[in-house]
């Protein structure tokens, strides 16, 4: 039996260059080994917590399967899928919650936080603002990776908390039912941080992030933007120390990685760092970029893709949900 690698991405808009680091191309890499199963898909439903806006979320569903899609994924060899085409999921996911105590819950990191935030804030009412798809969504998680039985779920730090969530559940099923139908996921792979243009994590809620497609001239304008110190051309400057330089270091190879090095020991202007960080990005993404516009013109054709990808998901996941029917008693 192959491995099986699964992830979801929650379409929040146009993914960044944190994202890719981070997420596309390192799954991307896992899914090229040719002996394993893979599944991509993206959590429509996980999104639906905050976006509520129509017109947004589908928007943002075409934008990141289209990123995607840009990068390389190959959709005859992974199954990409939109989360809400697939009902077992929400069927799993409502036994799941039976299964699930509610304690484990009230534990969650995300739905923590926002209760915080009402603290912080004063608010008499510490669940205000929250809805109940917050609280629940570790749950829903749960079912996109147990009903398709993934072993690897390569997901960021952030995430590690679903994924033990996941593990637990998947053994309190099996203990309750005396069986072992739901596989614990393995592994959770950490992946590269980049940072953003604050030098803080890249994240769109702090604003520091490079979107991944935007025009050229759009891209160039962000990189001249990133601040500097005041520091003369011919000083030595410390690569550790640079934003520009983690940047580069993430999409460079390496004999240009260690060229631009040795150029900051010897002392480089930044507007001269910031032209090689520009044409080393336009270089990466240029070909990438225009499948993305392309695909976006055409959103059609990702609809076709995606709803292949629901047909081959489902058929994968009904003989599971039918032994999870049949073990809970009900056929
Ligand atoms: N919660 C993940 C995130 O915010 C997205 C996600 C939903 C996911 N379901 C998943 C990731 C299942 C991996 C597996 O990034």
């Amino acid at each position: 039996m192959s491995k099986i690698i699964l992830t979801g991405i929650k379409p929040t808009g146009m993914p960044h260059l944190g994202n890719y680091i981070g997420a596309i191309q390192p799954a991307l890499e896992l899914t090229a080994d040719s002996s394993v199963e893979s599944y991509l898909f993206v959590a429509d439903y996980h999104s639906l917590t905050t976006v509520q806006k129509a017109q947004d979320l589908s928007e943002m569903i075409y934008q990141v399967s289209a990123a995607w899609l840009a990068c390389g994924l190959d959709p005859e060899k992974t199954i990409i899928y939109r989360q809400s085409d697939i009902p077992e999921l929400f069927e799993l996911n409502w036994i799941l919650s039976c299964m699930t105590p509610k304690g484990l819950m009230n534990r969650g990191h995300s739905y923590k936080a926002l209760v915080q935030a009402n603290q912080q804030a004063g608010r008499k009412n510490l669940d205000s603002g929250i809805n109940m798809g917050v609280y629940n969504y570790p749950i829903l998680m749960s079912a996109d990776i147990l009903l398709f039985s993934a072993d690897e779920v390569p997901v960021s730090e952030d995430q590690a908390q679903h994924l033990e969530i996941t593990r637990d559940i998947a053994l309190k099923f099996n203990h309750v039912f005396k069986t072992d139908l739901l596989k614990p996921p393995g592994t959770l792979v950490k992946t590269q941080l980049l940072p953003g243009l604050d030098g803080e994590k890249m994240s769109k809620s702090k604003n520091n992030h490079v979107p991944l497609f935007c025009s050229s001239k759009e891209l160039k304008k962000i990189i001249m933007k990133i601040k500097t110190d005041s520091s003369a051309p011919s000083e030595p400057k410390n690569p550790e120390k640079s934003i520009l330089f983690s940047m580069y270091k993430a999409f460079a190879s390496k004999g240009n990685i260690e060229k631009l090095k040795q150029r900051y020991q010897q002392g480089i202007g930044w507007g001269e760092v910031k032209e090689l960080l520009y044409v080393c990005l336009e270089d990466h993404l240029l070909e990438k970029r225009k499948v993305y516009e392309s695909l976006m013109m055409d959103q059609k054709r990702i609809d076709a893709i995606l709803n292949e990808g629901a047909k081959k998901a489902r058929e994968k996941a009904k003989p599971l949900m039918q032994k999870i029917r049949r073990t809970i008693g009900i056929s």
